[in-house]
C-alpha cells in the first residue's frame, strides 16, 4: 500500500508522481506498461492500447515512443484528449490520467530520443508495410527498412489535467481526484468517495 488515509492530499499527489517516475527509470516496473485510450472525434469510437512508459517530464507529463503511421496517430491530430491507465498489481493499486497529447514527429524532440532508440528496437518503428495495414502472410509483416531511420519514429507527450487514484485496502478503499487548471504544475484536489 502507498495512500494511507492520514497522508495529505499534497503528499498523496507527489507520492503519486514519484511512482510514476520510479516507473519510467526502472526497466522491470511493473507500471512501465500502461494502457493508453483515444476517442475517435467522428464515431466516438474508442480505442484502447498498452504503450512503454519512457519517461516523465516536469513532474507529470507522460512520453511514450510510437510509429507516426499508426491509427492513434491519425485519431490523435483530430483529437488530442486521452486516457492513460497503471495499476500496480503488488500494491493494489490504479493511477488513472486525463490529458491532452502533443506530437513530436520529424522534430528536434524525435531526434533526440531517437538516440535511446538502438539495434532491435528500431524495427518498431521500421517495417516497409505500415502498421495495421492487411496482408496475406505473418511474414509480410516482417520486412523493415532499418535505413528509413526516425522517419516514422514519433514520440508523444501525454499533459495530463486530472489525475485519479484508487488504492484497494481491505480495511476501506481510498480514492483522490486531482485536476490542473492550465499548464503549470499546480495541481488542486482531495479525497474522493471510492
Ligand atoms: C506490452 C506492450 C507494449 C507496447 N508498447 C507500445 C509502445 O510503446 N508504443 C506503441 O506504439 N505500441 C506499443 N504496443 C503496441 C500497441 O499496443 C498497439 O498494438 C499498436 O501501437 C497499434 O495501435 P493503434 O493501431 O491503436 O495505433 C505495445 C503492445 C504491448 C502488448
Amino acid at each position: 500500500m502507498i495512500i494511507t488515509p492520514n497522508m495529505s492530499p499534497d503528499m498523496a499527489l507527489s507520492e503519486a508522481q514519484s511512482v510514476l517516475k520510479r516507473a519510467s527509470l526502472d526497466k522491470n516496473h511493473k507500471m512501465r506498461i500502461f494502457s493508453f485510450s483515444t476517442s475517435e472525434p467522428g464515431s466516438g469510437e474508442s480505442s484502447a492500447r498498452m504503450v512503454v512508459l519512457r519517461k516523465i517530464i516536469d513532474d507529470s507529463t507522460i512520453r511514450f515512443y510510437t510509429d507516426s503511421r499508426s491509427t492513434k496517430i491519425s485519431t490523435l491530430r483530430q483529437n488530442p484528449n486521452c486516457s492513460l491507465l497503471f495499476w500496480d498489481p503488488g500494491k493494489n493499486f490504479q493511477i488513472r490520467l486525463k490529458a491532452n497529447a502533443l506530437i513530436h514527429h520529424q522534430n528536434g524532440i524525435a531526434q533526440d530520443e531517437w538516440k535511446n532508440v538502438q539495434g532491435d528496437s528500431r524495427k518498431s518503428y521500421t517495417t516497409t508495410l505500415p502498421p495495421g495495414e492487411e496482408i496475406n502472410r505473418p511474414e509480410d509483416g516482417h520486412n523493415w527498412d532499418l535505413s528509413s531511420g526516425l522517419q516514422h519514429f514519433t514520440v508523444i507527450d501525454c499533459v495530463p489535467f486530472e489525475l485519479r487514484w484508487l488504492q484497494l485496502r481491505k480495511e476501506g478503499h481510498l480514492a483522490l481526484r486531482f485536476t490542473r487548471c492550465d499548464t503549470s504544475e499546480s495541481w488542486s484536489g482531495g479525497w474522493i468517495v471510492p
